[in-house]
């Protein structure tokens, strides 16, 4: 039996919808599920350092360093968090979007080494929302692709275009990348418009693939602004069941 982790990319194609809130959020719920996971950033914004509390020094090397420079590698970069089963391969927010080599395969790569394919159980990959080598390479070392979007109209735009960027990565360069599902984020159940985008997500890529909201909490910006998973901040507010409730089944469908 292989020991490689599950590895899943969390995109849009869309800014501002809930990536890096579900990237930092669903890591934290599986650790503290028992799982051993890895959060790699690849938004040069550096948000899931902020969201775990990690400080980073001048000299850290970070996820970008595998792009800048063919000898780096995964092991000498991810750094533990002051949570359990928890580590960082942080972001260069000083990396240049669309700088580097323009491997699609080298995230891949350094992911297949020996000592990180060992160490953990999960990898997320929070990516930029720009259409660029990073997001191939995260889509391209994926096995799922997780999907967060904001139940309005432009959000559905997002999905569509990251679509097709999916389909062409599954063509070209990793068949296997399967869907994980479609996640409606910062969402209100009352408004009617998020109702109906979420019903049209469900007829364009099937029902099935819809998963149950995060909804729309305060605490969540909260949270990330303090440098904590919303489980470890608020754990009975509203965020909070949403996010435990998300990881328990996606650890069941994944394992
Ligand atoms: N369920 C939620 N309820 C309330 N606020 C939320 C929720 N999810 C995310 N937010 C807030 O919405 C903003 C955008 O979220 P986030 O940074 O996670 O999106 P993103 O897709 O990673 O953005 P970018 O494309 O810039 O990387 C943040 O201020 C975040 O705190
Ligand atoms: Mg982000």
């Amino acid at each position: 039996m292989s020991n490689a982790p599950q590895i899943i990319a969390i995109s849009n194609r869309k800014g501002g919808t809930g990536k890096s809130t579900v990237s930092v959020n669903l890591a934290a719920e599986f650790a503290s599920l028992g799982r051993r996971v890895l959060l790699v950033d690849l938004d040069s914004q550096g948000h899931c350092a902020v969201g775990l509390g990690v400080k980073l020094n001048r000299d850290d090397l970070t996820a970008h360093s595998i792009f800048t420079d063919s000898e780096a590698r995964l092991v000498d970069i991810i750094q533990e968090t002051s949570f359990a089963n928890l580590c960082l391969a942080p972001a260069d927010q000083l990396f240049e979007h669309g700088s580097g080599k323009h491997d699609v395969h080298r995230l891949a790569q350094a992911l297949a080494e020996e000592d990180i394919a060992n160490r953990f159980d999960f990898v997320i990959v929070d990516t930029p929302p720009s259409h660029d080598a990073l997001l191939l390479n995260a889509l391209t070392a994926a096995n799922w692709v997780l999907v967060p979007f904001i139940p309005h109209p432009l959000s559905y735009e997002g999905v569509r275009q990251l679509m097709r960027v999916l389909f062409k990565v599954m063509k070209e360069a990793n068949p296997q990348l399967k869907i994980l599902g479609f996640l409606p984020t910062n969402a209100a159940d009352h408004i009617r418009q998020h109702r109906a985008v979420t019903t049209e997500v469900s007829q364009q890529f099937g029902a099935h693939r819809v998963l149950p909201s995060i909804r729309s909490d305060i605490r969540l910006a909260e949270a990330f602004a303090a440098g904590k998973p919303i489980m470890h901040y608020a754990s009975n507010c509203r965020g909070a069941q949403d996010f435990a409730e998300l990881a328990a089944r996606l650890v069941l469908a994944l394992t």
